[in-house]
């Protein structure tokens, strides 16, 4: 398994100059699995040779590991922890500290659902209290065209099944088969592109200090290997207000046990560290 992993990676690299030594070797071998069936190569050799031979082969399996597959509420557990304990403790917390505004990264956010979903939860809270409050996302992706959709909010209805119908009514405009995104779910998004290996910057630019009072990094871990992991923990650890929480993906659970981290919930999947 490992051999024929490294075999891929060091093809990758000489025939096609892609780096994929970042990813984890099981995620790794899967995907070969898969583009093997896919082309129809029939054994590992015959898919080494096409591979080593043909540029587009080199593209398509790069390609096939960037896995952009997210939903609106995607852990209906952790976003109801998130609604109901959670960001309500956050507002009390910032009125109270008189914080300019609640700070979150949303740091692989994919086209957007992740987002949207926690803003729809943070203009809900703000529609139900008297005393208003401020907060700002900063959702990234390395990848740009994730970010344009993001950015686009437009989705198909078959993006909107995990969402209530009311949701959908006050959060959409339906035109066609496409439904957008309401621009007040936007105004307080900050989109932009970002590599979380990123050697030069530490966290978004656009957020200058970083000071976030919720990280939610989820869904992405599990691709890498435990090398990449623990810098992708460093760098949104790093990024974290004192007190601030860290989300991840109900799979990615017990990655975070052994970073210094605990989670505040069981099963929620939210942690703070330790
Ligand atoms: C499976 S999606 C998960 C999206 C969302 N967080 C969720 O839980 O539904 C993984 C996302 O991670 C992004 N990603 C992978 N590696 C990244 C990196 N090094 N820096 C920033 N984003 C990355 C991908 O482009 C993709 O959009």
């Amino acid at each position: 398994m490992i051999e024929k992993h490294r075999h891929i990676t060091d093809l990758l690299l000489q025939s096609h100059g892609i780096d994929a030594s970042g990813y984890d070797p099981s995620f790794l071998s899967k995907s070969i699995q898969k583009r093997i069936t896919e082309t129809q190569c029939g054994s590992d050799e015959a898919y080494y040779i096409l591979l080593e031979q043909s540029n587009d082969e080199g593209k398509r399996f790069f390609d096939s590991l960037h896995i952009s597959h997210s939903e609106f509420f995607r852990n209906p557990l952790t976003f109801a922890v998130l609604e109901r304990i959670i960001l309500p403790a956050m507002v009390v917390h910032t009125k109270k500290t008189k914080r300019k505004e609640i700070r979150i990264w949303s740091a692989a956010c994919a086209a957007g659902q992740e987002p949207y979903s926690l803003a729809m939860l943070l203009e809900e809270l703000k529609n139900s209290d008297s005393e208003k409050f401020n907060y700002r996302i900063f959702a990234t992706d390395h990848n740009e065209t994730q970010v344009a959709e993001a950015l686009s909010g437009q989705y198909a209805a078959e993006a909107l099944n995990s969402l209530n119908l009311k949701r959908v009514k006050q959060w959409f405009t339906k035109s066609g088969e496409t439904y957008t995104v309401k621009p007040e779910l936007k105004n307080n998004i900050d989109f932009s592109v970002f590599d979380l290996f990123s050697e030069h910057f530490s966290c978004p630019p656009s957020s200058i200090f970083g000071d976030f009072d919720l990280v939610v990094c989820a869904n992405l871990l599990f691709y890498y290997n435990p090398g990449y992991r623990k810098m992708i923990l460093e760098k949104t650890g790093n990024s974290m207000a004192s007190g601030g929480f860290l989300v991840t993906g109900e799979a990615e659970r017990d990655m975070l046990k052994n970073h210094y981290f605990h989670e505040v919930y069981p099963q929620s999947g939210i942690f703070q560290k330790n």
